[in-house]
């Protein structure tokens, strides 16, 4: 598949997970991929990785929440690669807790992370977006903006990257530029086997998804892809729900 030959993306939290696939299925459509991660071994590993391959993948360690670190290497990705034309809002985090149980430092740590993180992103992006005439910004969301009992952090978070994507859609749209959502249900990564009942959680999960699994990363690469490609031309403003068809 080469969709997204002479294209450049930018995925964060891109070394495992749901990023990584989302990293390794757009540079295996021939884009250019930059993985970036605050961790930095498992970031390199990845990125050699996809290299193996024989696509194009280089490492980046940073925090999304350092805005200096992220503007400097997509600069220095736009000028390695020609141009940086994707970038892919990914890098997430949890601290589940019920609301009285819950600090200031679980609320603030995934606000930051998971929203003004992909504020941060988007901002830096914006110039090298531009600078190629056609651009793709593509903000992993979740199931959980609907609510979830536990995640009043995370579904405010996850709530405002589809208030974010919606706005940002309109501002970017006359500068060629597609803003999307994805919103994946339960997927099999590291974040959810962390759950200290991941198991129950899992069971859970399935028994209320109507495909009646939970989902794979690649099940969310694969909407990413397609967002990302000239077949989603005429799509903005979006949210494409990768849930196996669970809302509740
Ligand atoms: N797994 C799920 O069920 C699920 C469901 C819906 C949405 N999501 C969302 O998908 C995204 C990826 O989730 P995942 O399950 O693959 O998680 P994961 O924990 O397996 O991977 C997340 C990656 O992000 C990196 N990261 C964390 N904080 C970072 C930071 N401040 N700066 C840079 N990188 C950072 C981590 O090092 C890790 O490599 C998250 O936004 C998550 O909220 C996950």
């Amino acid at each position: 598949m080469t969709r997204l030959r002479g294209h450049a993306a930018f995925v964060t939290g891109a070394a495992r997970g749901i990023g990584g696939s989302i990293a390794a299925r757009l540079a295996a459509e021939g884009a250019a991929v930059v993985v970036a991660d605050v961790d930095e071994e498992a970031g390199r590993q990845a990125a050699e990785k996809i290299a193996t391959g024989g696509a194009t993948a280089v490492a980046a360690a940073l925090d999304v929440r350092d805005a200096e670190a992220v503007a400097a290497a997509m600069t220095e990705a736009s000028a390695r690669f020609g141009k940086l034309d994707i970038l892919v809002n990914n890098a997430g985090v949890f601290r589940d807790r019920r609301l009285e149980e819950m600090s200031d430092s679980d609320w603030d740590t995934v606000l930051d992370i998971d929203l003004r993180g992909y504020f941060v992103c988007c901002r830096a992006a914006l110039p090298h977006l531009r600078a190629s005439g056609w651009g793709r910004i593509v903000n992993i969301s979740s199931r959980a903006y609907l609510g979830n009992p536990g995640q009043v952090n995370y579904s405010a978070a996850k709530a405002g990257v589809i208030g974010l994507t919606r706005a940002l859609s309109m501002e970017l749209g006359r500068d060629g530029i597609t803003v999307n959502a994805v919103a994946p249900g339960m997927i099999d990564t590291p974040l959810v086997r962390s759950h200290a009942k991941a198991d129950e959680v899992i069971a859970r999960a399935v028994a209320s998804t109507p495909l009646r699994r939970i989902g794979t990363p690649e099940d969310v690469a694969a909407a990413v892809a397609f967002l990302v490609s000239d077949d989603a031309a005429y799509i903005t403003g979006d949210v494409i729900h990768v849930t196996g068809g669970r809302y509740g």
